[in-house]
Order: structure tokens, then C-alpha cells, then sequence
């Protein structure tokens, strides 16, 4: 069953039915003053830092679900009847509704007994608050008295704070100023003042949330609502709420607009100043047109016309869209992260950087790639996740994390050109600095210092599975994913010293590169590579077990790596069909059980056939499909990509729960009592990574240093595809003619000029503004 489809025209996802399976959120703002909002207008705002900076409330986990948010109800005033146009809080059944999720902002409407409103939900760019705008018309024949009350719930600003404990209840100050309903967290450092108010004329607030909503009552059915007034509350303790009720009269055929503001200032004195200056209409009008337009221009970097719509769909719309979004939230908050404890990863946004990069300014790209450099330590390792407004890191002691950097950076300058970078210094977060490119040999270095006793790295604390650590409870367990990330860093950093002249290094990363391959025969296990040793040396993800016997990492990651023979790399490969391939997708482990017991190898946390445990972990199919790519297996790569495409789902939509339209981190595989159900959309490393492999595998255009790829592997029955890329100030028109063959690209033809093989210099086109390229398979 379906709840809404994609308007590609006006880039939106319509939402034509209220009662999705669990919230179908989308964000605002884009990485400053920030929210989220659902179908339902549910969500919450936060500045900067969703953690130490909550602006609003949200339960999570709570019931009813999806609670607070931004919202509008609207009481007719002649019958008592109340409800809100986004069906919830109210729960009235409407005689219309539609959601339309779009770039940056959400519009929802709702029509009941004749009156229709529209709320359109939007952060202007670069602006510390956000506005709820509502066109609200009378289509009943008859005039129309109403009152509209607002409402949001104020946070104390430090999110987990602000659940467990007991003093931030006392420690603030909530009253209407100046024509706001102000709070105060009264918080030490930084100060930051909220504020909620309209240019409706405000008739009666209520600062203090259970003088809204009533004793025992919830946001069904506020008490203020009910009555027709608010009870013109101030507050010092409990709970706070920004509560408005403002009388709004309707001829027949009339229409008004009202707006509603939520933001916040640096001094309470200024939030009516600020406030006001944020209703002004043509302000507002100005701010969304230029919101469309950052949207217009952000996706025009590269644009796609493949022959299949539900690729075009995700492409040029959601997928890109939900690139920015990690680049801009890493793990951090959304319906499914609570914001209190993960931060900005340091392993998570070196790889959301990957996504970002063809659209996002180089300098915010350079800016993100530093912040993350900064929380690496001298000796190589890196601490695992960053708090934008205290500055502070936390975790660490992981295998993984300082080894993306490598690619990521190397992938910044193929794609700028900016090669000066890597003898910028940044700080390390234990004290001192270095260089750019020593910051990337140092995590090669820690690694190659953090070798177990099979010669293979350390697991330590966690490799990129979070939940493996129960393989090394005693330490000593070695990791075969990183053992491939090492390989194919040193790789990375071999083409970079020669591209750069950096001579004197290229025999220790050759050196590394050889010990990588000395020890491939340790981690093959005969039709497929290890997952692991765990910490009594056994061998993990092997054919010797009963269970877990198979792993899709390693198998993928050995190819990505290059580190392997090519019989190998196809072996692995077809066992991943042969054993992980499903109707939904790859799974990432098989057969999974969910059972504890180390004396039996079983090590697992997450039930049987989800997430890491055997689920579809749709991070980890980006990574099968560029194997399968660049082993030329271009029906697989096309095959495992159009298993997990979000818009797939859209059919299937109550079966699958989240949303069609973004990317979820994993779906319930058929090892799973109840396959097929999605989560945790919208902040996963699929994003960024299956972004790379679509336009960089299959459809095989690549920054190089000082070149472009054009190597597509597109599907056979695609014949042909266009892709319009910008790279390096030049607008590239790529044409590519079916190239099934799976042997790569014969030739390119450049501005009419043929090119063998499938990279050309950008000396060659130097001083064109728009180059047609053509490849032939
Ligand atoms: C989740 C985490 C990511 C981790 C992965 C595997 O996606 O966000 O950091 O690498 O799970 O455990």
C-alpha cells in the first residue's frame, strides 16, 4: 500500500494519506538553526547542536507517537468544533490533507467543515529561526468566526539534561514580552534565548505548558483549546510551552495569511525586535524564493537522465537531498536518533564528505574534513564523535575511524584540485599539529603499530560494526574489514605521492601495501575472506562454523581494496550471490542467530536478521555494488542497486514502514521474523556511499586529479543514460551509449575529439566552459 508519491517537477514527496506507518519526517535549516518536521507536523528544533542546543521538545519512543511538534489548531468559535490542519495533534478526521515534503521546507494542508489551511514550514538560509506561514481560507458559503492557537514545547536546551534530570525543571524563566512568549534556560556560557510569537493579534499565551494543554490531558485536546482562551500563564519551573490563541474572522470566499515565528536571540530584549523583523511579508517571500533558488542551485551540479524513472526520481532529487542532510547531521538527530550521543562522527562524516562533495562549497567541505581532523589524536587513532557548541570530543580507541580520512581527503582533492591542502596544518585533539597529508600517514601508521597475532589489525574497541565488540571482550580480536581499509589507504596514498611528486614516501606505502598482500592467504578462507579473529584466535565468518559462516564486508571491501587477485576477488563475489543475495537485497552476514555464546562462536547483539546481524544493512550493499562494478559485473552492481532503492518501496510502504523516499540505514532481511521492515532513515553512510556508487561505478564518472574518468558500467537494458556534471568550473554533458560488455570504456569522445580508454586531462579542454563528452563501450 502506497501513501504518497513523488512530484519530481516540483521536486516534493506528496504525502495524500496522515496515518503513515511511523512519522515521515523531513529537515529544515541546513546545519545552523535546524529542524525536523513530520507528515504530522511532529518534531523539534535545535541550533547547531541538537544536543546542547534543543530548542524544542520531542518525545522519543513516546505515545502518542510523535509527539510534540509545530502546532496549529484551528477552533471554530459558533460550534466549539477544534482541529489541526496537519490531522495531528487534533486527530480529527479532515475532509483534506496533503504533505508535501520538499527541498528544505514542508508544506501541509488541511481542510475541514469548509475551511482549508495551508502551513508552509521553512528555515530562510543562514537564519536563527524558523517560520510556519498558513494561507487559510473560508470555502463554506458562510462567514466564519474562528480562533487559531499555536503551540510549541520549549526545551531546556541541553537535551538529556532536560530528560533525566531534575534541577534544569528549576532553573529557567518562561513569560510573554513584547509581544513573544520568551524562555529563559537561564544557562551558563553562550547565551541563548527562544522565542515563539505572530503577526496575528494575540488575544491570550500561555507560557507554562500544563496551563495549555490541562492536567491529564495531552496534545489532543489542549484544555485552551477546548475552552476557546489561554490562560495567560508565566512559568519558572516545569514545563514550558509557547501557547497562542489569536481570533481570526472569515468572510465567505475570504482568504488570509498568518505567520508564526520560532527562533532564537542572543539577548532576550532583542526576540521581539528579531521576531518582528522575521514576520515581515516580504522578508518571508524574499527568504523562501532564495531557498529555492540555494535548492536549484545546489542540485544542478550534477543532473541525470538515466531510462529509469525511479532512478531519476532518487538522483536528482532525494538522493542528493539526502546527501546534504548527513553532510550536514552525520548520526546525529532524527526520528529514529535522539540527538544526546552521537554528535558528529568522526567515521560517519568522513564518509558523509563523499556525498556532499560535487555540491557542497569547497571551503564548507574543507571546513567539515578539519573539524574532524581536530579530534584526531598524535598518534593516529581519532576520537570517534565532535559536540558543535561545546567543542568537546567524546569515545575513541576505535580500529576504524582514523582510516577514512584517507579516502576522503584524497576524494576532496580529486574533486577540487586542491592539492595545497595537504600541507595545511591542523591541531591534533591531544595537543600539537601537523599537516594535512601527516594527519592521513599517521592513521596509516597507528594501524600498522596496532597489528594483532595473526599480523592482522586490531579490532580494539570496534571496527565500522558497532556491535562486534563482544569478539574481543579480552582483547586481541583482529579485524579483516580494516586489514582491507589499510590496503586500500596505502593505495590511495601511493597514487597520491606520485600524482604530487612526493617520492620519498612511495616505498613505505608500497611497503605497507606488500605486507597487506603477504597476508592474504591468512585472511582467505577458501570461497570467501574472513570477517575476523576473534580474541581466542578462532577464525570468524568461515565455512568451518554452523553460523555466521559469511560476511559481505570483506568480500566487498577486498575488491574495493585491489589488494586481490582477480580469481579471488570473483570467487568472493559469487559466493555473496550465492549465499547473502535476496529479493530485498545482500545481507550483511548468513546465517545469522541471534544467540549468545562464545563457546559456540556466537557472538551476536541484534536479533537474527537485522541490521549488522544479518538484516539488509544497506551501507554495506553500496559497497557490493561498486565491487561488482568494477569487477565489471554490471547486471550485478545494477541489480543489488535497484534491490534497496528507497522508491522501490514506495508500493510497499506499510510493509516497509519508513520513509520511500530516503534511504534507511537497514531493512529486516527473510532471517527475520518480519522481513521487509525499514528503519533509521534518512542518517546513514548509504547516503554518500551508494551516491559514489551510482554516478562514480555504474554510471562511472570520476574526478581524478587532473583528469576526468568516464568508465560506466550501466545495466544492458538501459542502453544509454545522460549525466550532466560540473567539475572544476566546467559543465560536462556526458553521454553514454550502452557499454554492457563489462570491459569498461573502449572511447571517449571529447568536444568531438576521440580519446582511447576512459579518462581525458583537463589540460586537454582547458578554457571551455561546457564540454560534450560521448563514451562507447
Ligand atoms: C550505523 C552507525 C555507523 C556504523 C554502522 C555499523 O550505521 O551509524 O557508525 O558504522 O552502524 O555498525
Amino acid at each position: 500500500m502506497r501513501y504518497g508519491y513523488f512530484d519530481n517537477e516540483a521536486r516534493e514527496y506528496v504525502i495524500t494519506r496522515p496515518d503513515t506507518p511511523a512519522p515521515w519526517i523531513n529537515y529544515l535549516g541546513n546545519g545552523g538553526y535546524s529542524a525536523i518536521i513530520s507528515n504530522c507536523a511532529g518534531g523539534l528544533s535545535f541550533h547547531k547542536d541538537a544536543c546542547y542546543r534543543r530548542i524544542t521538545r520531542y518525545r522519543f519512543s513516546g505515545v502518542p507517537m510523535d509527539r510534540p511538534g509545530k502546532y496549529i489548531y484551528i477552533r471554530d468559535m459558533d460550534s466549539g468544533e477544534y482541529w489541526s490542519p496537519s490531522w495531528q495533534p487534533a486527530g480529527k478526521s479532515l475532509d483534506e490533507y496533503e504533505c508535501r515534503h520538499g527541498m528544505g521546507y514542508t508544506k501541509i494542508k488541511g481542510a475541514y467543515s469548509g475551511i482549508s489551511a495551508e502551513v508552509t514550514y521553512f528555515i530562510p538560509l543562514g537564519r536563527d529561526y524558523e517560520l510556519w506561514v498558513m494561507k487559510i481560507s473560508n470555502h463554506s458559503g458562510r462567514k466564519r468566526n474562528l480562533k487559531v492557537f499555536s503551540y510549541v514545547e520549549f526545551s531546556w536546551h541541553e537535551a538529556l539534561r532536560d530528560t533525566i534530570c531534575d534541577w534544569p525543571r528549576r532553573l529557567f524563566d518562561c513569560r510573554f514580552i513584547d509581544g513573544f512568549v520568551s524562555f529563559d534556560p537561564m544557562r551558563e556560557g553562550e547565551p541563548l534565548f527562544s522565542y515563539f510569537g505572530t503577526d496575528l493579534p494575540i488575544e491570550s499565551y500561555d507560557s507554562c505548558r500544563d496551563r495549555f494543554l490541562g492536567a491529564y490531558r495531552t496534545e489532543t485536546n489542549p484544555i485552551a483549546v477546548e475552552k476557546g482562551f489561554c490562560s495567560n500563564s508565566s512559568i519558572v519551573s516545569d514545563n514550558a510551552c509557547g501557547g497562542l490563541c489569536c481570533p481570526l474572522t472569515l468572510e465567505a470566499g475570504e482568504e488570509k495569511t498568518a505567520a508564526f515565528v520560532l527562533g532564537v536571540s542572543g539577548t532576550r530584549e532583542s526576540s521581539g525586535e528579531k521576531g518582528r523583523a522575521a514576520l515581515d511579508r516580504k522578508a518571508m517571500e524574499r527568504d523562501f524564493e532564495e531557498l529555492r533558488q540555494s535548492w536549484e542551485r545546489l542540485l544542478s551540479h550534477m543532473r541525470f537522465d538515466t531510462p529509469d524513472e525511479d532512478v531519476n526520481t532518487m538522483l536528482n532529487v532525494w538522493h542528493q537531498y539526502q546527501c546534504k542532510t548527513t553532510f550536514d547531521w552525520s548520526r546525529f538527530i532524527s526520528y529514529y536518533e535522539r540527538g544526546v550521543d552521537r554528535g558528529i562522527g568522526f567515521r560517519d562524516t568522513m564518509q558523509d564528505v563523499l556525498g556532499a562533495m560535487h555540491m557542497v562549497a569547497p571551503e564548507k567541505i574543507k571546513e567539515r574534513i578539519n573539524l574532524l581532523l581536530g579530534i584526531q589524536l598524535q598518534r593516529g587513532d581519532a576520537m570517534s564523535v565532535y559536540y558543535p557548541a561545546t567543542g568537546k570530543a567524546h569515545g575513541g580507541g576505535r580500529s576504524d575511524d582514523h582510516l577514512w580520512s584517507v579516502y576522503s581527503v584524497c576524494s576532496y582533492i580529486r574533486e577540487t584540485g586542491d592539492a595545497a591542502y595537504l600541507q595545511e596544518k591542523i591541531p591534533y585533539y591531544d595537543g600539537g599539529e601537523g599537516a594535512v597529508l601527516e594527519h592521513l600517514e599517521n592513521a596509516v601508521r597507528f594501524t600498522m603499530n596496532n597489528l594483532g597475532s595473526n599480523g592482522i589489525p586490531l579490532l580494539l574497541n570496534c571496527d565500522w560494526n558497532d556491535t562486534i565488540p563482544s569478539i574481543n571482550k579480552r582483547g586481541g580480536a583482529e579485524s579483516v574489514f580494516v586489514f582491507f581499509q589499510l590496503a586500500h589507504a596505502v593505495s590511495e596514498l601511493t597514487t597520491l605521492y606520485r600524482q604530487f611528486g612526493v617520492a620519498d614516501k612511495i616505498a613505505w606505502a608500497e611497503s605497507v601495501r606488500d605486507y597487506c598482500k603477504s597476508k592474504l592467504d591468512t585472511v582467505w578462507d577458501g570461497d570467501w575472506f574472513l570477517r575476523a579473529f576473534t580474541d581466542k584466535g578462532e577464525k570468524y565468518g568461515s565455512h568451518e562454523d554452523e553460523y555466521n559462516k559469511i560476511v559481505l564486508n570483506p568480500q566487498s571491501w577486498a575488491v574495493i581494496s585491489g589488494l586481490c587477485p582477480k580469481e579471488k576477488c570473483l570467487t568472493a563475489l559469487d559466493s555473496v550471490r550465492r549465499l547473502l543475495n535476496t529479493e530485498l537485497g545482500v545481507m550483511s552476514i548468513w546465517p545469522a542467530t541471534s544467540e549468545f555464546n562464545p563457546d559456540k562462536k556466537l557472538y551476536c547483539w541484534n536479533p537474527k536478521g537485522t541490521g549488522e546481524n544479518g538484516g539488509i544493512f544497506n551501507h554495506t550493499n553500496t559497497w557490493i555494488v561498486i565491487a561488482e562494478a568494477m569487477m565489471g559485473r554490471n547486471e550485478y552492481a545494477w541489480e543489488y542497486y535497484r534491490k534497496v532503492l528507497p522508491s522501490k518501496r514506495n508500493d510497499i510502504a506499510d510493509q516497509c514502514m519508513a520513509e520511500p523516499y530516503v534511504y534507511g540505514s537497514s531493512m529486516n532481511s527473510i532471517q527475520h521474523e518480519f522481513p521487509r521492515i525499514a528503519g533509521n532513515s534518512w542518517l546513514t553512510g548509504t547516503a554518500s556511499w551508494m551516491f559514489v556508487a551510482v554516478s562514480q561505478y555504474i554510471l562511472g564518472i570520476r574526478p581524478d586529479y587532473d583528469g576526468l574518468i568516464v568508465d560506466p558500467h550501466i545495466p544492458a537494458e538501459w542502453g544509454h543514460a545522460e549525466v550532466e556534471r560540473e567539475f572544476r568550473g566546467v559543465k560536462f554533458r556526458i553521454s553514454i551509449r550502452n557499454n554492457d560488455r563489462g570491459n569498461g570504456t573502449r572511447f571517449l569522445i571529447v568536444d568531438g575529439e576521440r580519446i582511447d580508454g576512459s579518462r581525458f586531462f583537463l589540460s586537454s579542454i582547458a578554457g571551455r566552459k561546457t564540454v560534450d563528452v560521448m563514451s562507447e563501450g
